[in-house]
């Protein structure tokens, strides 16, 4: 099974899932997309020999460059992992089913584009919420709104900062991403 990652910053959980499935014969992350060529992600693949590639707007919405790229590379799955931008649905529509995103809170609280990394923390925060999570869907025309695919969450102390809610955030990603992602490959 083919896994491509997109990717526009640090690309933790890219790392993440290409080391899960480095030594596994039948799962394989075999490349590595961003549209942000300074993204730290594109590092982290190449250190782990990866094919990584940077596109840019034009080259994801209004040409079939980065469709024609994924057609070739033939993925079984393509995950969203930090990923700033919304999927044009031509590209949705040639992979249907098969796009999946994940977002740090519990959808459909805090969702919504934009809701990217500190902001979505710092808005639980400022809500006094007492629990928040993590959430891999599937990917739609209105970006947060797939189905549903796996949650997990964690608790929000009153004394917590954004910060602390972040990595807690990040503890979850780290622990049950590929976990959900060999589940779905191997079901
Ligand atoms: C993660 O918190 C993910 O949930 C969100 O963006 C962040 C990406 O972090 N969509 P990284 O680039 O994988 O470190």
């Amino acid at each position: 099974k083919r896994i491509v990652i997109f990717a526009s910053g640090s690309g933790s959980n890219a790392e993440n899932l290409i080391r899960f499935f480095q030594n596994n014969d039948k799962v394989s992350v075999i490349q590595v997309l961003t549209n942000n060529p300074h993204a730290k992600v594109l590092e982290r693949a190449k250190n782990l020999n990866i094919s990584a590639l940077s596109f840019n707007r034009v080259a994801f919405f209004k040409t079939d460059d980065v469709l024609n790229i994924l057609k070739a590379s033939k993925p079984d799955l393509i995950i969203l992992a930090g990923f700033l931008w919304k999927f044009p649905q031509f590209i949705l529509n040639a992979f249907p089913g098969k796009v999946i995103n994940i977002h740090p809170a519990l959808l459909p609280k805090f969702g919504g584009k934009g809701m990217y990394g500190m902001h979505v923390h710092e808005a639980v925060v400022m809500k006094k919420e007492t629990e928040t999570g993590i959430t891999i869907h599937y990917v739609n025309e209105n970006y947060d709104e797939g189905a549903t695919i796996f949650q997990a969450k964690c608790a929000v102390l009153p004394t917590d900062t954004p910060e602390d809610v972040a990595a807690k955030i990040h503890k979850l990603e780290m622990e049950h991403f590929p976990k959900v992602v060999d589940k779905l490959l191997n079901a």
